[in-house]
């Protein structure tokens, strides 16, 4: 009985050290079949293909799930510079889940990358995207470098600054 008590326990610790930390118990958080079908939800309602999906608002969505998540080499400009939205299928694929919620909690990010939504987000939903992202596997290219204020673009860019109307 003891040896089967002490290979259980065993067993729970070299589980305990593959897994990723389990996140809080008791937040709110989105209930789907599993993780990935959670991620698949949350990253459609979150918006996150209107960025980081090249033409998903203009398609009205229909890019085949294959092709989204890729990034963007259309820049935003705004008094931060350009910044490009990233090619995720990448970077889950170069991050680990841990480093993933690390990066939406704590990293600071140009606009128009919602942090002050994003980041409020329950690190459980947090690791379903992640979970769902790692699954489509690696797609695309990297994504152009952002640029400092004052450096002129080599590729289009959305102005993201208010134009005063004309008086
Ligand atoms: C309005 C546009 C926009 C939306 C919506 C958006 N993002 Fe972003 N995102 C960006 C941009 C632009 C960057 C690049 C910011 C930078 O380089 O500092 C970015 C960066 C990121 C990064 C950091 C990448 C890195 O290099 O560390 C992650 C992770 C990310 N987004 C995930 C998401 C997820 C998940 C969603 C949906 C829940 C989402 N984004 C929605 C524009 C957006």
């Amino acid at each position: 009985m003891r040896w089967i008590m002490f290979a259980a326990a065993v067993a729970a610790m070299l589980s305990a050290c593959s897994k990723p930390a389990e996140p809080p118990a008791g937040q709110p958080h989105v209930v789907a079949a599993n993780d990935i079908e959670a991620g698949r939800y949350l990253v459609m309602v979150g918006s996150c293909n209107d960025c980081h999906t090249e033409g998903f608002p203009q398609a009205g969505g229909n890019i085949p799930e294959a092709q989204r998540l890729t990034g963007r080499a259309i820049g935003y400009q705004g008094p931060w510079g350009v910044s490009y939205a990233t090619n995720l299928r990448l970077l889950a694929q170069s991050t680990t889940e841990d480093g993933w919620v690390e990066i939406l909690k704590t990293k600071p990010l140009l606009p128009p990358m919602p942090t002050q939504n994003i980041s409020k987000m329950t690190e459980r939903d947090m690791r379903a995207i992640y979970r769902y992202i790692h699954a489509l596997g690696e797609a695309g290219g990297p994504e152009p470098d952002n640029l400092p204020p004052g450096v002129a673009p080599t590729t289009p860019v959305e102005n993201m600054v208010p134009i005063p109307p004309k008086v």
